[in-house]
């Protein structure tokens, strides 16, 4: 089972849609996939057309049992013949979780987590924040996902994420890996957006930032409005994304501890 947390210190940039797109991709495939949603909001949760169960990551948090985590995770209702993802949900309460000092505890998620079995891949949408829930789920992970956008304040969040990332190796969890950073909503014809990817590039290594990076497209929006994940949405734009999307699974599944030199 790997565990992979999805992660960026602001909110739009596409978390939810990229955590969604890569559940899909991995159901696809076969894989047995639990979506964990970190995010007080609940994007993932509604997305997922989530079946209404009486428990949630509040539960867990206030409960952080083995046996907590299992109750509470729900079955989504998305297409079958795109496969099956479970969902662990949010709730709004969730937020009085991500006030973080230093001493206080983020290993919460993780020892609630510590007997699950049955899935593949475990994928943690994370709040669009460095609080202590980002913190909760990079503890309980192998892996950290930046995503970012090709804008002003893109690289220096994807600096703060590292900077994260690096804090938990030294912290709670020392075997986390870095899986690198997705470019996402990129123009190749605007000069601006590959101004921005020069700069991360300087900062992060080309060898750090996922290829092909995603482009801007109504595919994440229709997915969205139709409760459905990318891959089940008709068109040509959907077909590239889905194979994008394919192809960073492939990548957050097997290659090992290729980019933490850039950390
Ligand atoms: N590559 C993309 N092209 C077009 N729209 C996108 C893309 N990625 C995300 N979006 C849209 O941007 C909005 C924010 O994305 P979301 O995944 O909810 O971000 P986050 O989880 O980081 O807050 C959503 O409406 C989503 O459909
Ligand atoms: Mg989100």
């Amino acid at each position: 089972m790997k565990t992979i947390a999805v992660m960026a210190n602001k909110g739009g940039v596409g978390k939810t849609g990229i955590t969604l797109g890569l559940a899909g991709a991995a159901a696809h495939r076969g894989l047995a996939v639990l979506v964990i949603d970190l995010d007080p909001q609940g994007n993932a949760t509604s997305h997922l057309k989530t079946r209404k169960g009486r428990m949630s990551l509040a539960d867990v948090l206030a409960s952080p049992l083995p046996e907590t985590f299992v109750d509470a995770i729900s079955i989504c209702d998305w297409d079958a013949s795109i496969g099956e993802v479970d969902v662990l949900p949010s709730h709004p309460d969730i937020i009085r979780f991500d006030a973080w000092s230093p001493g206080r505890s983020t290993t919460k998620l993780r020892r609630a987590m510590k007997d699950v079995e049955g899935y593949d891949l475990v994928l943690i949408d994370c709040p669009p924040s460095l609080g202590a829930l980002t913190r909760e789920a990079l503890t309980a992970s192998d892996k950290a996902l930046i995503v970012t956008t090709p804008s002003y304040f893109g690289a220096q969040g994807v600096e703060k994420s590292l900077a994260e990332i690096t804090e938990i190796q030294k912290s709670t969890n020392p075997d986390l890996e870095f899986a690198g950073v997705v470019m996402n909503r990129f123009r190749p014809t605007a000069e601006e957006h590959n101004y921005r990817l020069s700069e991360l590039t300087d900062i992060v290594g080309a060898r750090t930032i996922l290829k092909p990076l995603l482009p801007e497209r109504m595919v994440f929006q229709q997915a969205e409005g139709s409760g459905a994940p990318v891959q089940a949405i008709p068109g040509a734009a959907a077909k590239e994304v889905g194979e994008i999307l394919n192809s960073y699974l492939t990548k957050l599944l097997r290659e090992p501890r290729v980019i933490n030199e850039a950390i």
